[in-house]
């Protein structure tokens, strides 16, 4: 791909996308995120410069076209550089195996994959190593929200446009498209069950320990705000919330240290993955605490992976709340919008199920916005990821 030219569409996209007004926050439902193409009345609003933006947007989608039918006719490769997060969970597991599906050489597609093993320098690194590969395109799913606009600069100098997956990056706009999870609603979700159902259990009072994800990570942000918001609400108390840095080792370290700290004082565990919960239960049964539902403890997690399914069928996890990664699907699409000149969506929500047995099964709702749970059964463990 001409490298000039993605330089021209990637600046366009951005400032199209900036007219449009749309923000990076995964807090925003996906109703409410404009299309970059639909908000941007750049006819209307004009200013000169935005008026030459127009034109280098007709301009620009006209040279793709041909430089896409060229490359159609040629069978170009399109090469991908994937600056992924690391292997920490079952869910990191599945989404390195969607992207690498997705973007295989069948597909047409040449990826450089690299696990950035949780390490936020190793990940900016990873990116200067695709500028200089003279990659296509960059898709990075970043380890923390923050910090990203020296090297996003870089990209966009070097004419590569950037697709976010999964995480956001919450201090810079300069990459095309994010695809990925609403994390706070996740939080809510957690915190909006664990009302009703404590509720239907005649439970009086919460007090809760929470095993967070890596600090910094989106993902960790918007559980612990969406959680905290419920908290707050109805008085809840938070006796503790330590990172366990999405890990199974981490969740089990976490929770040998509260049993020990909190032993008799708490009455639900919130692990903010599967993983997380995998190595709290390995604490607890150490510990001699008995937890999921008719126990002294509700358990409740996040991801849904298959292991964590079976373990709400098992009758460990009382509720667990999915995250979604298989991203790389819409990650392609916006890549083929782009080829072909169009302004992809500047954000695309992933869709997500909150899992139970029927007995955990409550009625409750997000906003005013009634959710439905997915019961547990061995279809839709074999079904998941
Ligand atoms: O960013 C998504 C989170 O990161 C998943 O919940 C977790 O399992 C992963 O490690």
């Amino acid at each position: 791909m001409k490298k000039k030219l993605l330089s021209t569409i990637l600046s366009v996209t951005m400032a199209a996308a900036l007219l449009a007004g749309c923000g990076s926050s995964a807090a925003a439902p996906a109703e409410t995120a404009a299309p970059a193409e639909e908000a941007a009345p750049a006819e209307e609003a004009a200013p000169a410069e935005e008026a030459e933006v127009v034109e280098d947007v007709e301009e620009a989608a006209e040279a793709v076209e041909e430089a896409a039918a060229d490359s159609g006719a040629a069978g170009d490769v399109i090469t991908v550089g994937f600056a992924q997060v690391g292997h920490e969970s079952d869910w990191r597991t599945a989404s390195t195996k969607s992207c690498q599906d997705v973007f295989s050489a069948e597909n047409g597609y040449d990826l450089s994959f690299v696990d950035c093993d949780n390490d936020e320098a190793a990940q900016k690194e990873a990116v200067r190593s695709f500028i200089e590969q003279g990659v296509d395109y960059i898709i990075i799913d970043p380890i923390i929200a923050t910090g990203w606009d020296t090297v996003l600069t870089e990209c966009e100098d070097a004419g590569i446009p950037v697709i976010v997956i999964d995480r956001t990056i919450d201090d810079s706009d300069k990459y095309v498209s994010w695809v990925g999870s609403n994390f706070k609603t996740e939080g809510l979700a957690a915190g909006e069950w664990l009302k009703a159902y404590a509720e239907k259990q005649g439970i009086k009072e919460i007090n809760a320990l929470v095993i967070s994800g890596s600090t910094g990570a989106s993902a960790q942000i918007g559980r612990s705000e969406g959680f905290q918001e419920v908290a707050d609400r109805e008085g809840w108390t938070i006796l503790d919330e330590q990172t366990g840095d999405f890990t199974k080792a981490g969740g089990q370290e976490v929770m040998e240290s509260y049993c020990k700290s909190y032993e008799g004082k708490f009455n639900v565990v919130v692990c903010q993955n599967d993983n997380e919960a995998f190595g709290a239960m390995t604490a607890m049964d150490n510990a001699g605490v008995a937890y999921g539902p008719g126990n002294d403890v509700i358990l409740i997690s996040f991801d849904a992976c298959t292991a964590g399914l079976e373990d709400v069928k098992a009758g460990k996890i009382s509720a667990d709340f999915e995250c979604n990664p298989l991203a790389a699907p819409f990650v392609e699409q916006v890549i083929q919008q782009l080829q072909k000149g169009e302004t992809p969506e500047k954000e695309v929500y992933m869709e997500e199920h909150w899992y139970a047995l029927p007995d955990q099964i409550v009625d409750f709702s997000i906003d005013g916005e009634a959710q439905t749970m997915t019961e547990v059964t061995d279809d839709v463990i074999a079904a998941q990821y």
